[in-house]
């Protein structure tokens, strides 16, 4: 592949941003599909994207790409995955791989027939800190992993504008559950997991699940949807433009050491006329006019699995479908409030 050309399934919030980064990344963006036409439109010629629209097979006859990137609504992205994967393309597919353990090894077994790759959009992995918190766990600097501790909360007025179209669980939890495994490189054989009953059914969700690991690391994954609008503003105006806040953090224990580290720091403060912001310099941060950190290494790294040129060591597919086998199992505890082992295949 030389200049590697790529359709964009979904052009909303996210999907914006992943044409411009592929685009920045040396990619082709030759065509996008939405069922929102005027979005379709807009985003279209933004970036002077020919083709255009709402049937993804269809499109693909059109356009033959050698990569689909999926960032349309969690409950598509299965159905889009499989279409994508028959046509003969490698696909990125932001998380939620699936919203079932059984579409997520689907997904793994239709790549596996066809030799393409499949690239879960778990962007957490590729922060720095995550990078280098990962390669100390790996040469042994904390000695015997023992248990994982993992938060992140998310702006209260998000709920209702997008966090609630799937569980929370399946939006904000995912990334966490996702952090866990990349760190603890085993499958969960039992997960239990609470949710505040104070919050009631239609407010903002608060979770926490405890997962044990097959090596009997222990990780608790927290996610509350209740950070108020006065809190100082960590996305407002980067590239996503997306008012409201992400708070998080992470720890990492074992015999020999602790790591700990926040999702958002508070290293740079400023006090403007647009109120208090510490913006975001890890995920998507704008650097010399491109769109940097995690976002650029994630799209990166994808690409260089697309190419051949590397093993998809970071993010392998077996682990995103392990991710969902926890998702689904916290939801069943969440059901029931029982213990739950993850199902496995
Ligand atoms: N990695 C991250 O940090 C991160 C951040 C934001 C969003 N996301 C993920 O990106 C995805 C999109 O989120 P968003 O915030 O951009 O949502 P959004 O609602 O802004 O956009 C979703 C778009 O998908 C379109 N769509 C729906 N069904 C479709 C289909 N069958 N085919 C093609 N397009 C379809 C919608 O019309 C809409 O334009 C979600 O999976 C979300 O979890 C990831």
């Amino acid at each position: 592949m030389t200049e590697p050309t790529v359709v964009v399934a979904g052009v909303g919030r996210f999907g914006a941003l992943h044409v411009r980064v592929w685009t920045e990344a040396g990619a082709r963006v030759v065509g996008l599909v939405d069922p929102d036409t005027g979005r379709l439109a807009e985003v279209a010629a933004a970036h002077r994207v020919e083709q255009i629209g709402t049937d993804l097979a269809d499109l693909l006859d059109r356009t033959r790409p050698d990569i689909v990137v999926i960032a349309s609504d969690e409950a598509s992205h299965a159905g889009l995955a499989v279409t994508a994967l028959a046509a003969g393309c490698h696909v990125f597919v932001e998380k939620p791989l699936a919203l079932s353990a059984a579409d997520a090894w689907r997904i793994a077994d239709v790549a596996q027939t066809h030799r393409r790759q499949v690239v879960v959009g778990h962007i957490s992995r590729f922060t720095a800190q995550m990078t280098r918190m990962r390669a100390a766990v790996d040469r042994g600097a904390v000695g015997t992993l023992c248990a994982l501790r993992l938060r992140r909360d998310f702006s209260r007025a998000w709920f209702l504008s997008f966090g609630d179209r799937v569980d929370p669980v399946w939006e904000s939890g995912i990334h966490d559950i996702d952090l866990a495994i990349s760190f603890a490189r085993t499958r969960v054989r039992r997960v239990v997991a609470m949710r505040s009953a104070a919050a009631g059914a239609a407010a903002p969700s608060v979770v926490t699940a405890l997962l044990e690991f097959d090596s009997g690391v222990i990780a608790t994954v927290e996610s509350a949807w209740l950070v108020p609008a006065t809190a100082p503003g960590t996305l407002d105006d980067g590239p996503l433009a997306l008012d409201g806040a992400i708070v998080g953090e992470a720890e990492v224990l074992g015999l020999a050491g602790i790591l700990k580290q926040r999702l958002v720091s508070d290293s740079l403060v400023e006090w403007t006329a647009a109120g208090t912001q510490v913006p975001d310099l890890s995920l998507w941060p704008e650097e010399d006019g491109r769109v940097g950190g995690a976002l650029r290494r994630e799209i990166g790294y994808a690409l260089a699995v697309f190419t051949g040129e590397r093993q998809p060591d970071v993010m392998p597919v077996e682990q995103a479908c392990w991710g969902v086998e926890v998702a689904e199992a916290i939801i069943e505890s969440l059901r029931t409030g029982a213990p739950v082992e993850p199902a496995g295949r």
